[in-house]
């Protein structure tokens, strides 16, 4: 149906994006940020986003109905069928290469012993829906065979079955790039699910490629936003930043998907995890469980479960969370909910450990005397004035619910004790074996003074901390910040990075008896200027170091997955023994204490890629580029860079994708060396 387009305002986003089997892609996408949104598939379903499981993330091909089987029962026995996941989904490979004498699509024996109808059969015995996996090409990614021109009796075979949910992909598309195709390609599937009369939930997965949000919510029920997400840092937040400003065009049965949870997998920390839950509740991704549930740990468990983020989730106003601010990787995202309250993530995507702040007005409440504010986390209740603060440990996340309502503010403040903004500020490197100046701070953000206020501060393991200063304080009045100066010595031979400084501060309400105690979160980062003389940089610790794919790797290639799986770095012929081997997009930093002269390196994309992969080498020195190799491409072998780093305190070695996507840019810095005195 045409609709009224308004005037859009348009903003450019760009990242890469993980395509996962078909290689990585940087794309960059026209997103207009106001927008009509398209009407719903209006098939009445997904009013809130799709909960459950998807076979995929951790077993690739290797789906078989007793996966399913066992991944239904323990959604029952775990208690996540009543946290309200309920679509267990078939992903690829669960078909076998031919289709029937009556062009029907047959299941795996082997795999499937019961066909996909008995497997559902099963799935609805425990109270649950089954969903299952095609692509809207000659053939699946995996190279089963597609839907394309059969999608009538693919669509009847999926009914017969008693299929719940359809993820339809996009391999082996057979088409010309325009966005008519697309809408065409999954406009013919949706009008067949709908066309059997049996409600089938409609998962549009063409990966973003032909901004589905602008016409998806027409044909299907969520949209793939981005290519697959993989089990790292650096794919989530990418994709998360991709998906954040698309939060006009999400609805109740229609929604922005972002790709299916990681969470447990192993490839983050459970930190890493909770925020990309809290995102991906926030923004009313499908929640679908990627992992082995059957070894989950009672961590990953306790993430899945919590209830009172996926209530952000479904609430049934069904709308995705806006970014209220998002400088210097400290995002702000507010969610208006259902009965007027407001979720706010304080959401830190940097590697240390910051304060972010925002308040109950600028989050879209009216003002008020006074807030109830339940931290999701934690799980429980406080009283605010108005200002909303936290300090978030690095990838952490801070997930409030607040709300304005007078009866909930007044018995927040009758019993819940006052929101305290606590953490550590800390100098911003330090050398091992100095004593850094620490400070602890604790603001009082209710509308009543906390009492009988004391802090603890602890460091790593064998580093020491003495209080310089009182840590107890008996009445902290509202607005007052309880400041703790401390000493903390880094011990020799502690290795460069970022090593976190955590602690408490013990409270409580003066209206109530209750003594809460809340984390004190920091960083410091410790530093060590390279020997004098001429080092190998791959033989130094460098500080951080961000990679596209897999880790940064020394003395060999980059092989994309796990520590030392990558070749001998060789560049046009040559091999080199010593040397960086990354994958764009990736930076190396390290710290070099002024004492340094000059760096020198040859760099190229690696021969392994077969004439594969283009990229550009940048230096850069306290923030100025120091060195710019130009984009190089696999043929052009290696080329020699050098860079004047005179007096710097900390260089970067950047290397971005030549232009045309990150797919084969296996970078190597061959022979990297730092000159220092
Ligand atoms: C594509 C999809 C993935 C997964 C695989 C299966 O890459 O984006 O989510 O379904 O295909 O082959």
């Amino acid at each position: 149906m045409p609709r009224p387009v308004r005037r859009l305002l348009a903003c450019v986003i760009s990242g890469a994006l993980w395509a996962g089997a078909l290689g990585a892609a940087t794309v960059t996408t026209q997103v207009a940020t106001t927008a009509t949104p398209a009407a719903a598939a209006e098939n009445g379903l997904a009013r809130t986003p799709p909960m459950g499981f998807n076979d995929w993330n951790a077993f690739g091909c290797n789906v078989s109905e007793q996966l399913i089987k066992e991944t239904a029962d323990i959604f029952v026995t775990s208690g996540l069928k009543d946290a309200g996941y309920t679509y267990v989904n078939i992903d690829d490979c669960w078909m076998t290469h031919q289709r029937d004498a009556q062009g029907r699509l047959v299941p795996d024996p082997v795999k499937f012993p019961d066909g996909i109808q008995g497997t559902a059969d099963y799935v609805h015995s425990k109270g649950l829906k089954l969903g299952i996996y095609e692509d809207a090409g000659t053939a699946t990614c995996a190279g089963y065979p597609g839907s394309l021109g059969h999608e009538t009796t693919d669509a009847q075979t999926f009914a017969d079955w008693g299929v719940d949910y359809l993820k339809y992909d996009n391999c082996n598309n057979q088409s010309d790039g325009s966005r008519a195709d697309y809408v065409r390609r999954y406009t013919t599937m949706g009008d067949a699910l709908r066309a059997t009369g049996h409600p089938i939930v409609y998962s549009v997965c063409e990966w973003g490629t032909s901004q589905p949000w602008e016409w998806a919510g027409d044909v299907g029920n969520l949209w793939r936003t981005t290519g697959d997400i993989s089990d790292n840092w650096n794919s989530m937040l990418t994709i998360a930043r991709t998906n954040m400003p698309l939060a006009p065009f999400a609805h109740p049965g229609a929604w922005n998907d972002p790709d299916m949870l990681e969470i447990g997998n192993g490839g983050m920390t459970d930190t890493e995890y909770r925020s990309h839950f809290s995102l991906w509740a926030a923004m009313n991704a499908p929640l679908l469980i990627g992992t082995d549930l059957r070894k989950a740990s009672p961590a990953t468990m306790d993430i899945l479960r919590n209830r009172e983020i996926i209530a952000l989730n479904q609430d049934p106003l069904g709308k995705q969370a806006t970014v209220l601010s998002a400088a210097n990787d400290r995002y702000v995202l507010t969610k208006e909910l259902a009965g007027g309250e407001r979720a706010v993530v304080l959401f830190n995507a940097g590697d240390q450990a910051q304060r972010i702040a925002t308040t109950a007005t600028a989050a879209g409440l009216p003002a008020r005397g006074g807030y109830a504010v339940r931290d999701l986390w934690r799980h429980t209740g406080y009283q605010s004035a108005g200002a909303l603060a936290a300090t978030v440990p690095a990838h952490g996340s801070v997930v409030l619910r607040v709300s304005a309502d007078a009866r909930k503010a007044a018995a927040a403040l009758a019993s819940s004790p006052p929101l305290l903004d606590s953490g550590v500020t800390a100098p911003d490197h330090i050398e091992p074996g100095q004593t850094a100046d620490v400070t602890t701070y604790a603001t009082d953000l209710g509308t009543l003074p906390a009492a009988d206020v004391s802090v603890k501060l602890t460091a790593p393991q064998g580093w020491t901390v003495r209080a310089t200063g009182a840590t107890t304080r008996k009445v902290l009045p509202t607005g007052d910040t309880a400041s703790v100066p401390w000493e903390v010595t880094v011990p020799e031979g502690t290795g460069s990075g970022n090593y976190p400084l955590a602690g408490t501060a013990t409270y409580r309400s003066s209206a109530g008896d209750r003594r809460v105690t809340v984390p004190l979160t920091g960083t410091i980062t410790v530093v060590s200027p390279p020997p004098s003389g001429t080092s190998f940089l791959s033989d130094l610790d460098w500080l951080s170091a961000t990679n596209g794919w897999g880790p940064v790797e020394r003395d060999r290639s980059n092989g994309e997955s796990g520590p030392g799986d990558g070749n001998p770095i060789t560049l046009g012929g040559t091999v080199y023994a010593k040397g960086l081997g990354v994958h764009a997009p990736g930076t190396v930093t390290y710290y070099l204490g002024g004492g340094c002269s000059s760096l020198d390196t040859e760099v190229g994309v690696d021969d392994e890629k077969n004439g594969k992969g283009s990229v550009q080498f940048r230096i850069v020195a306290d923030g100025t580029q120091v060195a710019d190799s130009g984009v190089l491409r696999n043929a052009d072998g290696a080329k020699a860079l050098h860079a004047d780093v005179t007096g710097r305190q900390f260089v970067q070695l950047a290397v971005s994708d030549g232009g045309d996507g990150t797919d084969s840019d296996h970078a190597d810095w061959a022979d990297a060396q730092i000159s220092c005195s």
